[in-house]
């Protein structure tokens, strides 16, 4: 098989004539072994403090290969990596012989079958009253950002903002969707309004509070829609991430977002909806944005999402709702039209 995570790792001349190497790439340290049974990998760094396996034992018992951390005595089986004595077990790597050479599969197992793992392990963890080994696995865990949350998406871009979306595929929709509502919310709450006036950007920077609310208003109709439509969520989900990743390049840090804070929701929402039937907007579109954005947030706030959310979708649409929007941009506009005929005529 092979595949872009297949990586070559050594030699296997050089391998056998060393008995054990290491191979670096990306930060990770894999141990290499010549054994009995054929080659085998797995991590070099030990799972309970670091330290070296490649300076670990190895013993061929039966069919099985154990190696020993030299450290503390931990015990692995080297095939499959579960740990025989110590706490959690080892990332081991499929290897293939081609051509004299040792390759490596690099690829991370399916998302819920590491999730999956590190709980158990966090189980048995618990059970031991063992500490250290809790503190690891719940390290693990939130390193796989099983518990996305709205500050998983903080500035990313399109590209990570779908990537991070995508990789957390297995996480439960809701959670999902609770998360990118909230960075959606959250960017709401940092626009940049500044953005606003500045004239000499490309045409693909014309982004303003608008856009924003669109993260909103999609996320409202992304959970009634898929309510009744459950096969709609990958795609759903990715399209939220989508706007995130495409608001967040014009968020800003120095936003105070205490003063948008938002104390009593329910007074909040009774005012932002009366509002609605006269807020003195003359330009129609503005208005009805207004509209969607209030309504889609009175329904996720009754959807009753976890409350990191609901202040983020207030806070947010307060700020909106007392934003000065710039909507004509007239040295803008003149601006972009002379740079496009200038180079297309
Ligand atoms: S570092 Fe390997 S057993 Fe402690």
């Amino acid at each position: 098989m092979t595949g872009s995570t297949w990586i070559r790792a050594a030699s296997l001349g050089a391998l056998e004539d060393k008995g054990r190497l290491v191979f670096r790439k990306a930060g990770r340290q894999i141990a290499l072994f010549d054994t009995p049974g054929g080659v085998l990998a797995c991590n070099n760094r030990c799972p309970h403090e670091g330290y070296p396996l490649r300076e670990g034992n190895l013993d061929n018992l039966d069919d099985r290969c154990i190696l020993t951390c030299n450290w503390h005595n931990w015990k692995f089986d080297l095939q499959s990596g579960r740990n025989l004595y110590g706490g959690e077990g080892l990332r081991t790597y499929p290897v293939e012989i081609r051509g004299g050479e040792v390759w490596i599969d690099l690829a991370d197992p399916p998302f819920a079958e590491r999730r999956a793992g590190i709980l158990a392990s966090l189980r048995e963890a618990g059970e031991d009253n063992a500490y250290d080994r809790m503190a690891r696995e719940i390290a693990r865990l939130h390193r796989l950002g099983a518990d996305p949350t709205p500050a998983d998406w903080h500035k990313l871009g399109i590209g990570k903002a779908l990537a991070r979306a995508a990789s957390l595929s297995a996480a439960p929709p809701m959670r999902l969707f609770h998360a990118l509502l909230g960075a959606n919310a959250r960017n709401l709450l940092t626009f940049d309004a500044g953005q606003q006036h500045r004239i000499r950007i490309a045409i693909d920077d014309n982004v303003g509070w608008l856009d924003f609310t669109h993260g909103i208003t999609f996320a409202n109709a992304v959970r009634v829609q898929c309510a009744r439509f459950p096969e709609l969520w990958p795609a759903a989900l990715l399209q939220m991430a989508c706007f995130s990743g495409r608001n967040a390049p014009y968020t800003e840090s120095g936003t105070d977002v205490g003063s948008w804070r938002v104390e009593d929701a329910g007074a909040f929402m009774e005012e932002a909806v009366e509002g609605l039937f006269d807020h003195g907007i003359d330009e129609f579109i503005v208005s009805v944005h207004r509209l969607k954005t209030v309504m889609a947030a009175r329904e996720e706030l009754r959807a009753d999402p976890p409350a990191e959310v609901a202040d983020l979708i207030t806070a947010g649409l307060n700020r909106f709702l007392h934003a000065r929007l710039k909507r004509k941009q007239v040295r803008r506009n003149v601006y972009q039209a002379m740079k496009f005929v200038a180079r297309d005529g």
